[in-house]
Order: structure tokens, then sequence, then C-alpha cells
């Protein structure tokens, strides 16, 4: 387990984060993160789910607008107020995945993307509350940050730029949680999934961050864009991705997907 200190504390990070975007469009990519491994969950259509976290609603607003029987539930307000507002057919609320409101047994799937890393303490709680709310044969998918150089490279270019812009050390605060393979696997063992599936997947791979590696429509950043198309690498760029994952995915993939289910 490896921690990561940055210079706004998480909850800071969220808000200003879905203050600056619009709320997401639905999402188009199926053949990427996160939507791909929502449909490998997500497989009795009448089956209520609920998305932890929901953000900017990309995933929320797939499957709402489908028919699914979603709830979106995130514990920044900001995001919430602008997904009603983008429509208010949407049922999305304030909540925190510590302490839900739900009663037991209440959702067939649990869907939660870069959820749990964000929990300084109480990482176990959030996970007994999912198994908690999650009927007996139902399923949670989860993402979480991975601790290996992905990682540690990002946490270094983000705090050199950080420093470069004036930050000053002393101020650093809780970023973000970090696991390896077999402890995130016992995160949720621990709670009483079973474990199907733990896959390395490179959501936003690090040559991203470099305009050159990116595809030609991608060159000038636009978060709803990559958060809607998946983070788009040039032909090159994605050869080069496409080696590092092949031979040290877990290295090179900077989260882990699980898929689980309760017995
Ligand atoms: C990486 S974002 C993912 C957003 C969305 N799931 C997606 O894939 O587009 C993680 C989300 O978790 C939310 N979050 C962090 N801690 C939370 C908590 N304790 N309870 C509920 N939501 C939380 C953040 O506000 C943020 O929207």
């Amino acid at each position: 387990m490896r921690i990561t200190y940055r210079y706004a504390n998480n909850k800071n990070y969220w808000t200003k984060r879905w203050a600056d975007i619009p709320a997401d469009a639905p999402m188009e990519n199926a053949n990427v993160y996160p939507l791909k491994y929502a449909q490998m969950t997500v497989k009795d259509r009448a089956g209520k789910i609920l998305e932890a976290g929901c953000g900017a609603g990309r995933i929320l607003r797939y499957y709402h607008d489908r028919g699914y029987d979603i709830v979106g539930m995130d514990f920044i307000a900001v995001a919430i107020d602008k997904l009603k507002e983008i429509d208010p057919t949407l049922k999305a609320e304030v909540g925190d995945i510590t302490n839900l409101r739900y009663a037991d047994n209440s959702f067939k799937y649990l869907l939660a993307f870069g959820l749990y890393h964000n929990l300084e303490d109480g990482l176990d709680k959030a996970v007994q509350e999912t198994y908690r709310v999650v009927e007996p044969g139902g399923a949670v998918c989860a993402s979480f940050r991975a601790d290996n150089i992905q990682t540690r490279l990002t946490d270094w270019l983000t705090d050199r730029k950080a420093r470069r812009n004036g930050a000053n050390k002393s101020s650093k605060a809780f970023h973000k949680m970090n696991l390896t393979r077999s402890e995130y696997a016992n995160l949720f063992a621990r709670a009483g999934f079973v474990i199907d599936f733990i896959e390395p997947v490179e959501n936003m791979p690090i040559l991203y961050k470099f305009p050159i590696f990116r595809s030609s429509s991608h060159k000038k950043f636009d978060e709803n864009k990559a958060r809607s198309e998946g983070y788009q690498l040039s032909w090159f760029g994605q050869k080069l991705q496409n080696l590092l994952m092949r031979f040290f995915p877990d290295q090179f993939c900077n989260i882990y997907v699980l898929i689980a289910h309760k017995v």
C-alpha cells in the first residue's frame, strides 16, 4: 500500500474538478474503460444498479438513457447538481460510500469506478457497506489505483509540475491510496466477496500526458471528450503503450479493475 500526497486535499480536488467541467454526455465507446467493464458486470436488464462515486455521470447517463433502473451517488454536491440540471429524470443524490442510506440487499449491481482509492480512512468500512447493499447473487465492479511504476512516475511528474508552479511542500495532503493486485483482492475478499476477475487496465496512459503521443483529435486537451471517447493515443503512442502493457501489465497499468460477486 502506498499513499499519494498532493497539494489539495481529496475532497477539494474533486469539488474543483467537477465544478470546472460540465456534466458528462453518456459514454460512447464501449470498448474502453469503464463502460467495457460495466457491461461485463451488468447482465440482467431488470437488475437495480447503484453507481457509487458517479462523478460527472458518463456511466449513470449511459444506463439511464437505455432504460435501466440506476441510481447515481457521489459525495460532491456540485456534480449531482449538474447532473440533475442536465437531466431532471436522473436518480442522482449526494451520499458517502462509507455510510450508505440504502437497506441491505438493495441493488443487484454496484459500479464504483475510481471510488475507493479516495478514502484515507474507512476503506474496509466502504467495502463492507458495498457488500451489505448488494443482494446475494449480485456483483460489484470497481477500479482502484495501482501501486506500481506508472503511478509513481505520474506522482513524481505531478509533484514536479506543482513545485515549479510554486506549491509549498508543507501544504501536502492525502490525495489517493494505491494498492497492489493482491492487496486489492484481499480488500474485497475480507468483506465477503468472491473475486471473479482482476485485470490491470490503462485508463489514462502516462504517454497521454505528452501531447506528442496523443491522437490528432486529442492534441488540445478536452476532459469531457477524453472521458467520453477514452484517452486516445497516436498510432505510435498506442504501439508503445501496447508493448508496455503486453510485457509489464502490472507495472504500466494505472488501475486494477475488479469484478466480484456476493454468494
Ligand atoms: C474517479 S471519479 C469517477 C467518476 C465516475 N465513476 C466515472 O468513472 O466517470 C471518483 C468519484 O468518487 C467520488 N467520491 C470520492 N470519495 C467518495 C465518497 N466517500 N463517497 C462517495 N463518492 C466519493 C468523487 O467525488 C468522484 O466523483
